[in-house]
């Protein structure tokens, strides 16, 4: 029997796809097949922004014939979008076909619910509100050889005003330091070289006394050549303290993203964010200064309620002053139940649209200049794939950047030296040396 996992939205939804994949081997389906050819389908979905919805929404919407032709298909929907209020009710009733829905609290239940649904032919809907729990004896199929997720923490309590994660993911929970670290242990002897820990706010992360900055080290200094990276961390709560623990271990990639959102003190305020726009910079001001070669990529969002066209040209001068190396650009996307969703002052599709424009040429300004400056050095790269298109390998470097170079054998899971001869955007080209 086959499977199919459609998935949305964040690295938190790719990893747990990989533990939706663990259980579904664990039901009897042995391969991952395409669309048309699997058993069961799962979507696994994002309610981030509304295009995230409506892309769930249209593919799942097309699963209709499908599941008409093949009596025996099972059509499962996970993940945030089913978490959120009212829609699974929703969901429900737009695609009366669809077999189970469950929620981000209850992925480890699937097994249970797939073995249910084959003896009943009423749908089945299980949702839990919150779970403390961060264990689950899942194991998950990887499928990013030779990097691996590992989760931290799920959750997250900031309630940043535009933002349905904390609706959807529940409260803040971190995993044990132990468990992290056995995962981790495991994960470098079955010979994965990179990884990276996964939270919505890493730096909040607390398992009794310790806290984000003593687990990265302890991580850090599992034995074996890995690279570990992390991620997402809140302005808020980044620290010196974390600063040195990059700087005192070479594994660390020295690549920080750190999501400013937005450049106006007022708008900041507004989004519920808690810090400042000079707090943020005297935050990469100090990183730079301890580790010159870190380099920083954000997210920023534009056309947030009442954001006039000065407090937007703050955000387009924070790309430069706080020098990112690339950036996620998002137009403000009202989402039922936040609390800026209530709020006066839409700004218009029009003026969303030339402000995203304006933004994004900023940022590639950026990119483009930063990326240049590495033609003719050397930068060690963890070969992570091969791309067909280009007929190259690529990986990653320590900064975050991804090169690409040519060679005859299979390269995946090596670190590679290369010369770099050409920039284009984040990618970097050269040869090995
Ligand atoms: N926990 C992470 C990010 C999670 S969501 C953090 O706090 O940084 C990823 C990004 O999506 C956010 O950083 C934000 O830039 C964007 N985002 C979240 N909600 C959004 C919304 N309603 N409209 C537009 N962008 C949004
Ligand atoms: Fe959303 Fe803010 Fe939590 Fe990030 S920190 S997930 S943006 S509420
Ligand atoms: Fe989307 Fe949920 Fe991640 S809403 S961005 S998949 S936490």
């Amino acid at each position: 029997m086959n499977y199919h996992i459609v998935t949305y939205g964040c690295q938190m939804n790719l990893h747990e796809s990989e533990k939706i994949a663990g259980i579904l081997r664990e039901q009897g389906y042995e391969r991952e097949s395409a669309l048309e050819e699997a058993d069961i389908i799962v979507f696994n979905t994002c309610c981030i922004r509304e295009n995230a919805e409506n892309h769930a929404f249209g593919n799942i919407g097309a699963l209709k014939k499908l599941k008409r032709a093949k009596k025996n298909l099972l059509i499962a929907v996970g993940g945030c979008m089913a978490q959120e209020e009212g829609k699974a009710a929703i969901l429900r009733e737009k695609f009366p076909f669809i077999d189970i829905i469950f929620g981000t609290h209850n992925v480890y239940e699937l097994g249970a619910l797939i073995e249910r649904k084959r003896k009943q032919r009423k749908a089945i809907v299980s949702l839990l509100e919150d779970r403390r729990e961060t264990e689950d004896n899942i194991s998950p199929v990887r499928t990013s050889f030779p990097n691996a997720w590992v989760n931290i923490m799920y959750g997250c309590n900031n309630f940043c005003s535009y933002c349905i994660v904390p609706y959807v993911r529940g409260r803040e929970r971190s995993r044990r330091a132990e468990d992290v670290l056995r995962e981790v242990r495991e994960l470098v002897a079955a010979g994965y070289r990179e990884v990276t820990l996964l939270g919505q706010n890493v730096n909040s992360y607390q398992d009794g006394e310790m806290k984000f900055p003593a687990l990265l080290d302890a991580v850090a200094s599992i034995e074996g050549k890995f690279r570990v990276r992390f991620m997402t961390s809140h302005p808020k709560d980044f620290s010196p303290e974390l600063v040195a623990v990059m700087k005192k271990h070479e594994n660390i990639c020295k690549q920080l993203h750190l999501p400013a959102q937005s450049g106006s003190d007022r708008i900041l305020s507004l989004m519920n964010r808690r810090y400042t726009r000079k707090a943020y910079l005297e935050e990469i001001a100090l990183l730079k200064r301890e580790i010159p070669d870190c380099e920083v990529t954000t997210d920023l969002i534009v056309g947030f309620p009442t954001e006039t066209d000065e407090e937007f040209e703050e955000t387009l001068s924070l790309v430069t002053e706080a020098d990112f190396s690339s950036a996620f650009t998002f137009i403000y996307s009202p989402r039922t139940g936040t609390r800026a969703a209530a709020m006066e002052g839409r700004i218009s599709e029009a003026v969303q649209k030339e402000r995203i424009m304006r933004l994004v040429e900023r940022v590639n300004e950026n990119t483009r200049k930063k990326s240049e400056a590495c033609v003719g050095k050397r930068v060690e790269i963890l070969c992570e794939d091969f791309d067909e298109k280009k007929g190259m390998y690529l990986g990653r470097d320590m900064n975050g950047r991804m090169g690409y170079f040519k060679c005859e054998k299979d390269r995946v899971g090596d670190f590679v030296m290369l010369e770099i001869t050409e920039a284009n955007g984040i990618s970097l080209y050269g040869r090995e040396v």
